[in-house]
């Protein structure tokens, strides 16, 4: 646990350190759970959202975009159903003062009991080797059946609890279960209460004629708003889908893991609009190809695990998470959810206006049934950076940090370096950087011996250094340097090019899905 600990401290400082992530207002001691991306953040987190858009809007042919506003018309949020039920279950520790999620204490410790049935596994996959038979030994080890069946337990009832808003019951629960206060030890807890989580804010010039809006705690309601008017300005056949991205906000209770629980974050959501009967089919589909979109980007196939929703939102029929093994364990990285018509027949009722379909196959008006895709952009940001970082030691005994992002993500994809900083090396650097940056971010560094800058690169994860040195002035070849394996390669100042777009090009990557 410890070293857990150690390497989420590590990434948070690392991202710090190099550009990629600061704390919001700083200067004023920062603003809990909000931070601002840094000029290697922002580039990092422009290509996880080009990557999601490319596959998402680009390569299909029926889902189209949408950027709606922030702050919409309140009523949308009383339709929703946010106003009444975007809740969270919160519960005070009386010694500590500390605030926590009812519902995330019970979960931290269900996955506490899964990991020591996992231990159990992975001891006995050490002991046995290729012989081992995991379904066999998940099915006939006492005491893995009896973690699993303990978490299960845990888990169905919390679901059943929050399900039938049974706070008291969720008290309960965590008092059977003797939790503690994670950071004190104290199991003296209040009651469980109902919490709200948008945020509130006015419109208009004065006090008395202001309007009550919300900032929108999640993207998707400006793509039900809007779904007549796609589908009608484009012609849209149903299936068909509509893709956003842009900011959330919501007042989180517990908002302590750097960029994974924020008050202010960014969504990338997919609506899929089918015809009523064929959702589930759908859902299925799109559980599969999000996450093969995941396992494109090649951060281990370990690293991703289903889980599918016992307590269901308000508007869902069927509902799963793509959870992914952050440096505090598995947690949820996207939301994949059927909802039914629940929105548009809402926004039916609330706004008067038909929100309607008309199937000239079926000859019929429906309200299409919506299949959901939903994936923080900055989970996303965590999941990459936090599994990218690594700690080598080399053949020599000397150790590197070295932040092994997919390259097709990476901020900067080369660094041109000439060897000193005379005799028309960088000059020569300079000429290289005009051809390469209109295809990529290309970065110049002259500072420091090269190996130093070799490594600086390796911290920001950039896939290639490419060195200028005297050969060069002869006969038009540099070396090329691969961030990962370190191995040198002379090239052709005119390979370049070729090369980097071999390494770095979404289509390559969104290929392997
Ligand atoms: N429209 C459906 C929806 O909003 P959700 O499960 O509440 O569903 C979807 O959120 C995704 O948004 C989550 O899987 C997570 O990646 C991201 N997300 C939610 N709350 C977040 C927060 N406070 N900070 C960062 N990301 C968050």
């Amino acid at each position: 646990m410890a070293k857990q600990e150690d390497l989420f401290k590590n990434v948070v400082s690392h991202a710090k350190e190099y550009g990629f992530i600061f704390p919001s207002s700083e200067v004023y001691d920062g603003l809990s759970a909000v931070y601002d991306y840094a000029q290697n953040g922002v580039e990092l987190k422009k290509n996880i959202r080009e990557y999601w858009w490319k596959s998402m809007v680009q390569m299909n042919e029926n889902i189209v975009g949408l950027d709606a506003a922030i702050l919409m018309h309140p009523t949308t949020w009383k339709a929703s159903g946010h106003v009444d039920a975007f809740n969270d279950p919160l519960i005070d520790n009386k010694d500590s003062k500390k605030r926590y999620r009812a519902d995330v204490l019970v979960e931290d410790h269900a996955e506490k009991i899964h990991q020591k049935a996992q231990k159990e596994i992975d001891k006995a996959k050490a002991r046995f080797g290729d012989a081992f038979n995991e379904q066999e030994f998940v099915t006939t080890n006492a005491r893995v059946i009896e973690y699993l069946a303990k978490e299960k337990e845990i888990r169905e009832r919390l679901g059943r609890s929050l399900g039938n808003g049974d706070l008291a019951d969720v008290k309960a629960l965590i008092e059977e279960l003797e939790i503690a206060d994670p950071e004190t030890g104290s199991k003296n807890w209040t009651e469980v209460k109902q919490f709200n989580l948008m945020f509130g804010t006015k419109l208009g010039a004065s006090a008395e004629n202001a309007m009550d809006l919300y900032l929108r705690p999640e993207t998707a309601q400006g793509i039900f708003v809007n779904f007549l008017n796609v589908q009608k300005s484009g012609r849209m056949k149903v299936p068909f889908g509509i893709a956003q991205t842009g900011k959330a906000f919501r007042n989180e209770i517990v908002a302590r893991q750097f960029i994974f629980r924020m008050r202010e974050f960014e969504q990338m959501e997919m609506q899929f609009f089918v015809r009523p009967g064929e959702e589930m089919k759908s859902y299925e589909y799109w559980k599969e190809t999000r996450l093969k979109w995941h396992l494109s980007l090649g951060l281990g196939k370990e690293n991703y695990r289903f889980h599918d929703h016992e307590k269901l939102a308000h508007y869902a029929n069927a509902a799963a998470d793509i959870e992914f093994n952050f440096p505090f364990g598995f947690k949820e990285l996207e939301g994949i959810h059927s909802r039914t018509d629940f929105d548009l027949k809402a926004h039916e009722e609330y706004s008067g206006r038909k929100l309607q379909y008309f199937d000239p196959e079926l000859n019929e008006n429906y309200v299409p049934y919506v299949v959901e895709t939903s994936v923080g952009l900055d989970r996303m940001f965590l999941a990459v950076f936090a599994t990218s970082l690594k700690e080598e030691t080399l053949e020599d005994g000397s150790t590197r940090t070295v932040l092994k992002l997919p390259a097709v993500l990476a901020p900067t994809k080369a660094a041109v370096l000439p060897l000193v900083k005379k005799d028309g090396l960088p000059e020569v650097s300079r000429k290289i950087i005009e051809d390469l940056k209109w295809d990529f971010n290309v970065a110049y560094d002259e500072k420091d011996a090269v190996g130093r800058r070799y490594r600086r690169q390796d911290a920001l994860g950039t896939p290639f250094c490419i060195t200028v040195d005297h050969q060069t002035l002869e006969d038009e070849t540099v070396t090329i340097r691969h961030r990962d394996t370190m191995k040198q390669d002379r090239v052709k100042i005119t390979e370049l090019k070729g090369i980097i777009e071999n390494e770095v090009s979404m289509k390559n990557w969104l290929m392997k899905m």
